[in-house]
């Protein structure tokens, strides 16, 4: 960990941020969203393709070593087929470029030249591979992997732990469109984590402008996650499907849990019901991925253990693109776009303020580590 004098970073700090990020897992698509085709991303300014080959998903830049053709337009190939001069079959699938024909294997070394039948490939004839992994339905990629490469990467910070409600017994997990905001990927993250912001961009739905008052809470960060637990009075809680409509429920803590450097879980605990008598959950997960230093992606999940009824997902996917049409002019509208990470720069409030101060120390170390 570094010496305090590290945290007020120059004006340089934000550019330092997005380089450490490169050695943080960031999402970059659902899992269900890739097919059999090779499918373009963006993260962090880098034009990348996800594809599956065999039973593994890779990642390449999306661009080829031939001519800097985008490899995304190309297509997957199972590697069965003989070279047209008979010289053998790759003899495992690959990614084939749509301009020349030229196959990727899973390592991203070129592995047929089409067009010199026979001759041996060129060692520069590859691309590099990132390391991915898949998680809470997302595919996450590591574009700097340190020194064990993609085969064996280490990370900054795990992959954020979710198995407390992902694929749990008695959930029930639904996808909230993925939006882009343009802002950066902590902004995003920041407005997330920020309850006072409540009664005054969410009135009548998640707070009251006649009690804008924060409630005293603990902010604990392990170096890994950054959480605390709030009691906040929900306006509209109905439209958790727990209670009637008009109804105001003072709710028990609910548990912010931020997985440095950008995921958040909200775990909301509501009362019991017959099935589930050690009480019900209402959980929001968030993954953002920085596609540049100016704009995010937001990946989603909304999970609960009551009403379980197909029926009630649309309700609760509205909800949710309410609240984010009232944050989303907010979290564009900050300057500078990016969070700045030297805490001299905003002027922050002790008590409300204290998980974003947090963070932000933790995100001036990560800068600062580069
Ligand atoms: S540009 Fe990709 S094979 Fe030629
Ligand atoms: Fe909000």
């Amino acid at each position: 960990m570094t010496n305090p004098v590290d945290l007020h970073l120059d004006v340089g700090g934000e550019a330092r941020l997005h380089e450490s990020l490169r050695r943080c897992w960031h999402p970059v698509a659902r899992v269900d969203e890739l097919e059999d085709r090779p499918l373009p991303v963006t993260l962090l300014d880098e034009l990348l393709v996800v594809v599956r080959l065999g039973d593994e998903i890779t990642c390449f830049p999306d661009l080829c070593v031939h001519r800097g053709t985008a490899l995304s337009l190309g297509w997957v190939d199972d590697g069965s087929r003989p070279a047209p001069d008979g010289s053998g079959t790759v003899g495992e699938p690959c990614l084939v470029c749509a301009y020349h024909g030229w196959s990727y294997d899973r390592r991203g070394v070129v592995r047929r030249i089409p067009a010199v039948h026979g001759r041996s490939i060129p060692n520069r004839a590859r691309v590099a591979r990132y390391a991915t992994a898949t998680a809470a339905g997302l595919i996450w990629v590591l574009l700097d992997p340190g020194p064990g490469g993609w085969e064996d990467p280490s990370a900054t910070y795990p992959i954020p732990d979710v198995s407390s409600w992902w694929q749990a017994p008695g959930y029930r997990t639904i996808q909230i469109e993925t939006y882009d905001w343009a802002c950066s990927a902590a902004r995003r993250v920041e407005n997330f984590v920020d309850f006072s912001h409540f009664p005054w961009v969410h009135p009548g739905i998640l707070g009251d402008r006649s009690k804008p008052l924060s409630p005293e809470h603990e902010v604990i960060d392990d170096g890994v996650t950054i959480s605390f637990d709030i009691a906040l009075e929900e306006p509209q809680a109905s439209v958790k499907g727990d209670v009637a409509p008009g109804v105001k429920v003072q709710r028990d803590p609910t548990t912010y849990t931020l997985h440095l450097p950008l995921s958040v879980t909200l775990d909301q605990l509501l009362p019991p019901s017959a099935e589930r008598l050690s009480g019900n959950h209402f959980v929001l997960f968030l993954a953002a991925a920085p596609l540049s230093a100016k704009r995010c992606r937001s990946f989603t999940w909304n999970a609960r253990t009551y009403n379980l009824d197909p029926a009630a997902d649309a309700g609760l996917a509205a909800f949710q693109a309410t609240i984010l049409d009232q944050d989303r002019p907010i979290a564009e509208s900050q300057r500078p776009e990016e969070l700045p990470v030297d805490l001299s720069q905003e002027l922050h409030i002790a008590g409300p303020d204290r998980a974003s101060i947090a963070y932000r120390r933790r995100l001036a170390e990560l800068a600062a580590a580069i």
